[in-house]
């Protein structure tokens, strides 16, 4: 990565094929293929860039949200190549990460803006206020939102990974099953998905031959609309009218399509190019170089956060 912006190379060594047939992420067999790719992935992120260590400025791994044993890997290898080559360290939030993926694809977005972030592991709206510091104005109580999709999905017999599967069957379906929505107080902005999931569970049990296309196009949309409905509330107390999506599920083509509508309000909606949605090294490193210019140094005592916060 040069100057936050610029990606020299972007190697992903997916995981998927091999975690397809447990239906879901088994921790150990993700560490140990991580440290089967590492030094692969790496030498080939080198060339592909063109660069050696000698040019290199900053090494920046990110320490945390995840899993630990994946984490360590990666901090483990991170800490060794900056010691052996005297290169400065800089840890990297991994929500951070998925922010600045908007860096990479829009040249021009600068902060302040608000943030929705869209993972695997989390659901946050975020009001980034400078490129190193982050107020979370509203989070999930209990499953995250990628969570929500992968169990659907499960469910409904889609397989893993399952937000594209139910993304795809959705768009042969309709959005005419009406399913719950949470609601907390009207002073907070966070979400709860595990009232849905459920209830998609229950519905599919209690009714097998029930129009799957349908189902999915309808858990969409809910979730969806429970969405929109927490930003809009951040946009107008923030008086922000700048929003970035940013994580797995922002790769999800209604999301994308809905939040677009947005601009119709006088909101700009900045959005990542879709392989920089999901997890890639490009948005840690970039997330890195403002960590490295904002004079963030760590030293070899870094450790993995699996629950590390914003
Ligand atoms: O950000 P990410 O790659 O990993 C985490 O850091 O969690 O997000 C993975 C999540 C998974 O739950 C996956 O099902 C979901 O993103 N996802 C999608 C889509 N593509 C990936 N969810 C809905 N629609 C999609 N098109």
């Amino acid at each position: 990565m040069r100057n936050g912006r610029e990606v020299l190379s972007n190697i992903i060594d997916t995981q998927i094929p091999i975690h397809e047939k447990y239906g879901g992420v088994v921790p150990e067999i993700a560490s140990r293929n991580h440290i089967e790719a590492i030094s692969r992935v790496t030498k080939k992120a080198l060339l592909e860039a063109k660069v050696e260590f000698k040019d290199i400025d900053a090494i920046t791994p990110t320490y945390g949200p995840g899993l630990v044993g994946a984490l360590l890997v990666g901090l483990s290898y991170a800490k060794a190549l900056a010691f052996a080559n005297e290169i400065p360290l800089v840890g990297v939030n991994h929500i951070q990460g998925h922010v600045a993926a908007n860096y990479i694809t829009y040249q021009d977005l600068e902060p302040p803006f608000l943030c929705v972030m869209m993972s695997g592991g989390n659901t946050q709206i975020i009001h980034v206020k400078s490129y190193t510091e982050f107020e979370v104005l509203g989070k999930t109580r209990d499953d995250a939102i990628g969570e929500a999709f992968d169990k659907v999905a499960r469910v409904v017999g889609l397989g893993y990974p399952g937000g594209p599967k139910v993304d795809k069957l959705a768009k042969e379906g309709q959005a005419n099953i009406e399913l719950p929505k949470t609601h907390f107080d009207e002073d907070t902005m966070d979400f709860s998905f595990s009232g849905i999931k459920t209830a998609v569970i229950n519905l599919h049990h209690k009714n097998p031959d029930i129009n799957q296309a349908d189902l999915c196009a309808s858990f969409q949309k809910t979730v969806t609309e429970t969405l929109m409905e927490n930003v809009k509330k951040a946009t107008q107390k923030t008086k922000i009218k700048t929003i970035a999506l940013a994580g797995g599920v922002s790769a999800n083509s209604y999301m994308r399509k809905e939040f677009s509508e947005l601009e119709k309000e006088g909101i700009k909606v900045y959005m990542p190019d879709l392989k920089l949605c999901t997890d890639n090294a490009a948005m840690i490193a970039s997330a890195g170089y403002y960590n490295y210019m904002a004079g963030y140094r760590d030293d070899l005592n870094l450790n993995a956060v699996p629950n590390l916060k914003l």
